[in-house]
């Protein structure tokens, strides 16, 4: 690993597709400079097909790590050499290394959002009731973490209950005395504490994905972002108008699991408040 300013800077990227709207570089740009780490941090477009080409190719020629995302998080899983902690119960890997020619997979999503929401905007999750909505690869990715806290109840709602039903099912062994609950999204009861929208309909701008019963002085957490100065998810949108105590997006999730990923790579952890703090003030479309 090269941490001085001399010889040629170690290289990292994030694979995804698409990937030319991703914030990772300039969020691993501020990392490096803050700490003093001689590295660069590109974007790499894999073909749909061509995700394990793609990062061979990458770690071949000298690449220390990759920041994976959509859609090859699943794939990267079943790519890497070894999978450690969360990203073995996760099945999804967003970040990748490498020593000694072995690649290891890691997931620092889960740990992102935990840290997002109990450090940057001091939510308790220990006895909280929190509702989750959507049981795809983002829900996948965060849900062991959050249940780790301890949280009173879990009830995960998906458009395709069965989907929700068989995460709950596979949670249950860690989930000790929180009980866990699956449900279509109109028959979520109430309240909660905590609403978190891992679902990708504010991608089609709709934000509306359980009855507003909810979210009622619900704190509402939104795993994806917008950036610029006033800008809101869809979600965001939606759940304050519909009577939530605040709203949240993903973006200091976003700086929180990117800088777990600096810490596996480089060994130092970044402060992330003035990265989110000058992306939010940023006036860059969302992404
Ligand atoms: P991701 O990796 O972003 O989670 P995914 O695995 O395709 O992507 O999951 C997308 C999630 O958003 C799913 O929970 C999906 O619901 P289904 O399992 O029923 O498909 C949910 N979703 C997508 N569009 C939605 C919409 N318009 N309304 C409600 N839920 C939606």
């Amino acid at each position: 690993m090269s941490d001085g300013k001399s010889g040629d800077p170690d290289r990292y990227a994030v694979i995804g597709h698409p990937v030319e709207h991703s914030l990772s570089p300039t969020i691993h740009a501020m990392f490096a400079e803050q700490t003093g780490q001689h590295l660069e941090y590109a974007k790499l477009l894999a073909p749909r097909d061509g995700f394990a080409r793609t990062a061979g190719d990458f770690f071949a020629v000298g690449g220390r790590g990759l920041n994976v995302t959509v859609p090859f998080k699943q794939e990267a899983a079943a790519w890497v050499d070894r999978l450690v902690g969360a990203a073995r119960e996760a099945g999804a890997v967003n970040t990748i290394s490498i020593e000694a020619g072995e690649t290891k997979g890691f997931n620092t999503d889960g740990l992102g959002l935990v840290r997002d929401l109990t450090e940057n905007h001091g939510i308790a999750i220990s006895g909280a009731r929190v509702l989750m909505v959507g049981a795809g690869g983002a829900t996948q990715g965060v849900v062991r973490p959050l249940i780790a806290l301890g949280p009173a109840a879990l009830t995960v709602a998906n458009r395709t209950v069965s989907k929700a039903q068989a995460l709950v099912e596979s949670l249950s062994p860690a989930a000790g005395s929180s009980s866990v609950a699956a449900c279509a999204p109109e028959a979520v009861g109430g309240p909660f504490d905590l609403v978190i929208n891992a679902t990708s309909a504010g991608l089609e701008g709709h934000g509306e994905v359980v009855p507003a019963e909810a979210v009622v002085d619900a704190v509402c957490y939104d795993m994806v972002y917008s950036t610029g100065p006033g800008a809101r998810t869809a979600f965001c949108d939606w759940a304050l108008g519909a009577g939530a105590a605040d709203a949240i997006d993903g973006l200091g999730m976003l700086v929180e699991q990117a800088a777990e990923a600096f810490l596996i790579w480089r060994g130092v952890r970044p402060d992330t408040a003035p990265v989110i703090d000058s992306l939010r003030r940023a006036t860059a479309p969302a992404a």
